[in-house]
């Protein structure tokens, strides 16, 4: 099976069944994001232990990258530290967007390589990262424009 088979499954897989989906109850932060060129939506709520990311949920409506990405995000990142989250942040973004990003250690998120080879998807896959921060720190709506 070549890579990029493998990385079409995973992503196929999380679409169809998405990990911790739903509504975070109790939750301590909530935020929602959209991407104005789609309509699709995504509502996150997580629950902080100090500087850590106890758990966390996402629930919405998009195309199955965006679906995917939010899946994949929030088995990476529970029980990460905020400092964590923005490093995985970063890689993530630098794989959507750089060729020569690497995927090393990535485990699952590696997938989201596929993604680079349309430009377009590419505010699909980062609608959930972007959520994220804005649920750690404002909680408010964000948008991919
Ligand atoms: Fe809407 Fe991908 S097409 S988030």
């Amino acid at each position: 099976m070549q890579l990029t088979d493998l990385y079409r499954e995973v992503i196929l897989d999380h679409n169809k069944h998405p990990r911790n989906f739903g509504r975070l109850d109790p939750h301590d932060g909530e935020a929602k994001g959209h991407n104005p060129l789609c309509g699709d939506r995504l509502t996150l709520t997580v629950r902080r232990d100090g500087d850590q990311l106890a758990d966390i949920r996402f629930e919405g409506n998009g195309c199955a990258i965006s679906m995917a990405s939010a899946s994949m995000m929030t088995e990476a990142v529970k029980g990460r530290s905020r400092a964590e989250i923005e490093t995985l942040f970063q890689r993530v973004h630098a794989l959507l967007t750089d060729q020569h990003a690497s995927a090393d250690n990535l485990g699952k998120l590696a997938a989201l390589s596929g993604v680079r080879e349309f430009p377009a998807r590419v505010k699909c896959a980062s609608l959930c990262w972007h959520t994220l921060n804005a649920a750690l720190e404002r909680g408010e709506t964000v948008s991919t424009e």
